[in-house]
């Protein structure tokens, strides 16, 4: 994968997917989401929280049995990327589309009870409101089937993403970033019955000012944000020709109880 990425000539948004890839191949290897789908009878209603340009779906379908069906309605706040998801789920072998809802995480609507074996929210509950987190995670339980189970990937306080974000707010402001803590407190303290996985991986870019700055413009989610500000992270990073980003980012695994 490395390799993949030092070859291109440009960063551009798909360097920076390979940059991202360990995050997916990581998640895939760390729980046995196949067996648990066949165990649910194989054919799934699942609902893509924050589904971005389906990214995750990818990874999976490869390590699918054959008579895996999944029937994923998808959510997020972008047309673009639901359409986006669209086109990708469509392509391949196990996932069918259902229903699209441009709506905020927050701002769930109405999914009707008991209706999904699998809810996931992979990298999306990043840029939401904390404090209406409490209600958006019972409401996305009410829609599990009994013995369903929610996924929610999600970073930690103590990755590399929260400190370029911290340096980032220094300079610029802006809301903190919900991380994996924050929906840790938010299940124990309703009484959930969860798991979690820990997972930890570099992200590697070149020590390239223009590779470093489309890094960390994606990882701060500002187009304009400039790289010196990074300067204190970026130096206890650097290593053989290369920005080594530490970044541990848990699965947390929540079953409805039946
Ligand atoms: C990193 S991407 C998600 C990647 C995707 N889940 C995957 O597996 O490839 C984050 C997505 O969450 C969406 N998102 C972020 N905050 C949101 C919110 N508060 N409400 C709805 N969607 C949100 C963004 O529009 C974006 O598409």
């Amino acid at each position: 994968m490395e390799g993949t990425y030092y070859a291109n000539a440009s960063w551009d948004v798909e360097a920076w997917v390979d940059v991202i890839a360990i995050e997916y191949e990581s998640l895939v290897g760390a729980y046995p989401f196949d067996e648990l789908f066949r165990s649910l009878g194989g054919s799934i209603d699942l609902l893509d929280v924050g589904c971005g340009t389906a990214i995750f779906p990818g990874y999976l379908d490869p390590v699918l049995s054959a008579d895996i069906h999944i029937r994923a309605d998808l959510l997020d706040m972008s047309e673009s990327s639901l359409q986006r998801a669209a086109e990708v789920l469509t392509a391949l072998e196990h996932f069918a589309v259902g229903d699209s809802y441009r709506a905020l995480i927050e701002d769930l609507p109405e999914l009707g009870d008991g209706r999904y074996e699998v809810i996931w929210a992979i990298h999306s509950l990043t840029t939401v409101d904390i404090d209406r987190m409490p209600a958006a995670y019972d409401r996305l339980m009410n829609a599990l089937k009994p013995g369903g189970y929610l996924f929610v990937y999600q970073l930690t306080a103590g990755s590399a993403y929260q400190k370029v974000h911290g340096l980032y707010r220094a300079s610029r402001g802006g809301s903190r970033y919900m991380e994996f803590e924050d929906s840790l407190e938010i299940l124990a303290a309703a009484g959930y019955d969860y798991e979690v996985h820990e997972l930890a991986f570099d992200h590697v870019v070149p020590d390239r000012p223009e590779a470093l700055a489309t890094y960390l413009q994606k990882v701060t989610l500002d187009d304009t944000v400039p790289v010196e500000i990074f300067e204190p992270i970026l130096s206890e990073f650097r290593r053989d020709g290369a920005v080594r980003f530490p970044q541990t980012v848990n699965l947390i695994a929540v079953r409805n109880q039946e």
